[in-house]
């Protein structure tokens, strides 16, 4: 790491934040201070009295009235799912799936990933969003699109189906890893088995072997509905924590158990290891009517949990700001007590966590030697009024929403400010959206 002070004390910077209100998942308290950032990092937080020792090419004047959070990491989506809002919308899970759903799947060409990714992406930022974690198909298109605008993204191929096609499917899934991860400091790839009641167990463990062999993470669905437990144990006739062990999916670098509703409540300390991550997906579980997930339990026991929107299809948006809402209050009214899932804890996982499941080391924090990754939040509005250092955190997750973003950054680097989208045609983006949702739905 460069030094934050040269040899005359000084402190050089691309750009700095002017008495901005500092919070994070890891203060228990906000901080007002100066934030220097350089070459995509952050240089390091000045208190007021250090704050004539830096030298700045570009000023940000926050006036304490703008917050610097982490940007937010929707850690389980599919994002190009933007284009198939609204379809079969309450119906049950299956005819949802089978009669709305995959038909329209069945049509998606690489130009509509594209389309539905920027559209999806267009939502993302503007609501303070700076990383997600994607599985769906065409993963190439996402990727691009991701590296064009300039936003982090943890991607996989959905894997699905039986043994020939399914090898075929793995190849282009490592292919992808070899192709993108790591590129631009802005993708990394995991592998995607879809769900355990798609994918066998002989071929889980399969990928979980080639996962370990590429060092890659490993992004999959896990006990998303009732069903798909008694599925596991009745049909497979396995246990579904056993069957993490088993299949060698606990023991790669990075275990993504998206939803993880059903786990059984007294074995959720064997899931509770350093490279696992259950994102939890709040609104879709509830919309889709799958269930409660049992998180405030995940977390006593010491499970990372991260955050998810899943796809515009079940949710219907893309909002870390309705998810942290709706995780903290399904806990506190589920099991009737208000002190769970402090807003702390949501702004946490809605951010770091989800940032470290998939794969992106030192993001998600607001401290020096990190990245520049930013929601910059407007608090000179009226449902702010009353906020204070020790409060900010509850704030955030319950007064506020994504419309109060005014700027979004990644590695330094604006891709959303005051209402524009210096990386991405808006304007374009909402017509070619139009365009591609008459074309798949017009049979
Ligand atoms: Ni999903």
């Amino acid at each position: 790491m460069t030094p934050s002070l040269n040899e005359q004390g000084l402190a050089e910077a691309d750009l700095v934040f002017r008495d901005a209100v500092v919070l994070d998942g890891a203060r228990d308290r906000a901080e007002i201070c100066d934030v220097a950032v350089t070459q995509g990092r952050i240089l390091r937080l000045f208190s007021r009295e250090e704050r004539s020792k830096i030298r700045a090419k570009d000023e940000y004047f926050c006036r304490e009235r703008k917050a610097l959070l982490p940007g937010f990491a929707n850690s389980h989506t599919h994002v190009a799912m933007t284009l198939l809002r609204g379809l079969g919308e309450e119906s049950p899970l299956k005819d949802w799936l089978e009669k709305h759903i995959w038909p329209v799947e069945g049509r998606l060409k690489p130009r509509h990933i594209r389309i539905g990714t920027q559209l999806g992406v267009a939502e993302m930022i503007s609501g303070g969003i700076t990383c997600f974690g994607d599985m769906y198909f065409h993963m190439d298109e996402v990727a691009r699109v991701a590296t064009e605008v300039g936003i982090r993204c943890g991607l996989c191929q959905g894997l699905i189906g039986n043994a020939p096609l399914f090898s075929l499917k793995l190849k282009e899934g490592i292919r992808l890893y070899d192709h993108w991860h790591g590129k631009n400091d802005l993708i990394t790839v995991q592998l995607g088995p879809h769900a355990p009641y798609t994918v066998s167990p002989k071929l889980l463990t399969q990928v979980a072997g080639a996962a370990r062999g590429l060092n890659a993470g490993i992004h999959i669905h896990w006990l998303e509905t009732e069903w798909e437990r008694s599925y596991i144990e009745q049909e497979l006739k396995k246990d579904p924590i056993d069957l993490l062990y088993e299949t060698g999916l606990a023991d790669v670098t990075s275990l993504i158990l998206a939803h993880g509703v059903w786990f059984p409540e007294n074995r959720l300390k064997e899931i509770a290891k350093d490279n696992i991550a259950v994102v939890h997906n709040p609104s879709s579980n509830m919309k889709l009517g799958s269930g409660f997930a049992p998180v405030s339990q995940m977390l006593k026991e010491g499970v990372h949990v991260a955050l998810g929107s899943d796809g515009a299809a079940s949710n219907n948006r893309l909002d870390m700001w309705l998810e942290m809402r709706t995780a903290s209050l399904m806990q506190k009214g589920y099991y009737k007590d208000p002190t769970l899932m402090k807003s702390k804890d949501a702004l946490k996982m809605a951010s770091y966590a989800g940032c470290k499941a998939l794969g992106f080391s030192n993001v998600g924090m607001i401290e020096e030697g990190w990245k520049a990754d930013f929601a910059v939040i407007n608090l000179d509005n009226a449902r702010y009024i009353g906020w204070n250092k020790d409060n900010l955190a509850s704030f955030i997750v319950f007064s506020g929403s994504s419309r109060d973003v005014c700027g979004t950054m990644v590695n330094g680097k604006w891709v959303y400010k005051d209402g524009e989208f210096p990386s991405l045609d808006y304007e374009k983006v909402m017509y070619d959206a139009k365009e591609a949702r008459k074309e798949l739905l017009a049979i």
